[in-house]
């Protein structure tokens, strides 16, 4: 067998659509088939959340290693991020949360403006250094195209394009699937519909020649969870946002 190759799934779209509950989810659904895997989680998204939505208590982040390299390194803020994480792999594993039969990282919060470039170059560095450490990487994507264009997710091999059932949503995963056919090395690619409850308009959604691996309804628990601060990780089975996370992973050839 060749397939001893590590997936990184990757979830893009607009922001508010769902990404991060779907991320969440996909955790959640993999580590429940795959409990001998070795599985990672990385919150990408600066706005934050994947560590809520998967009960975790936030540790330090990439950031954070950045900040200390930046301090402590001479040149620091000069050299390229893949020096300074080579040297600094060790602090990448003790920055990880260990729980459930899954591991999690965050990129945090830069908080001065101009920061974020640089944090998506050490991002960048992250998943080429962690994916050979895992067999599956679930990275919940920052709202919008500028990880897609800064060539962060290039080697991200399962794409997953959300959208909530809106034309505006729609043309936006296909505005990204454009350019990820150029810069990210994709094996699989698909979009998920989330939100939907009325599948008599799904005629409406055009997502061009990007595959629909799912239509995903209203959650109610997800809705009732959200309003008592509970996680993903907890939804019973029968909730459709679970159901669809299953129904999305088996679509992208990963079950
Ligand atoms: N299928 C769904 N049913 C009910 N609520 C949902 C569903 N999908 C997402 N939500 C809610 O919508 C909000 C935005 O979702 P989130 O996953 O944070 O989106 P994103 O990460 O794309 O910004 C959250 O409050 C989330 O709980
Ligand atoms: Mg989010």
């Amino acid at each position: 067998m060749v397939e001893n190759k590590s997936k990184i799934i990757a979830v893009a779209g607009k922001g508010g659509v769902g990404k991060t509950s779907i991320s969440a989810a996909i955790v959640k659904v993999l580590v429940s088939y795959y409990p001998k895997a070795k599985i990672l989680a990385i919150d990408a998204d600066p706005a934050v959340g994947l560590s809520t939505a998967l009960g975790i208590e936030p540790a330090s982040t990439i950031d954070d290693i950045r900040k200390s390299i930046i301090e402590n390194v001479e040149d620091g803020n000069t050299r390229e991020a893949i020096e300074l994480l080579g040297e600094a792999r060790y602090r990448i594993f003790d920055t990880m949360v260990e729980k459930d039969g899954f591991a999690f990282i965050a990129v945090g919060r830069p908080e001065s403006a101009g920061c974020y470039c640089k944090i998506n170059s050490y991002l960048k560095e992250v998943i080429s250094l962690l994916s050979n450490e895992f067999d599956y990487v679930v990275i919940d994507g920052e709202a919008g195209i500028e990880q897609i264009n800064r060539r962060v997710m290039e080697k991200v091999t399962h794409l997953i394009l959300v959208t909530d059932p809106s034309k505006k949503g729609t043309q936006v995963i296909q505005t990204i699937k454009k350019v990820a056919d150029n810069l990210v090395m994709y094996d699989e690619i698909g979009a998920v519909v989330n939100r939907i409850n009325d599948m008599s308009l799904s005629d409406y959604i055009d997502t061009g020649n990007i595959p629909i691996l799912s239509y995903i309804s209203e959650d109610k628990n997800l809705a009732a969870f959200d309003i008592q601060g509970k996680s993903v990780f907890n939804l019973p089975e029968d909730s459709s946002v679970i159901i669809g996370a299953k129904e999305i992973i088996k679509n992208i050839n990963l079950l």
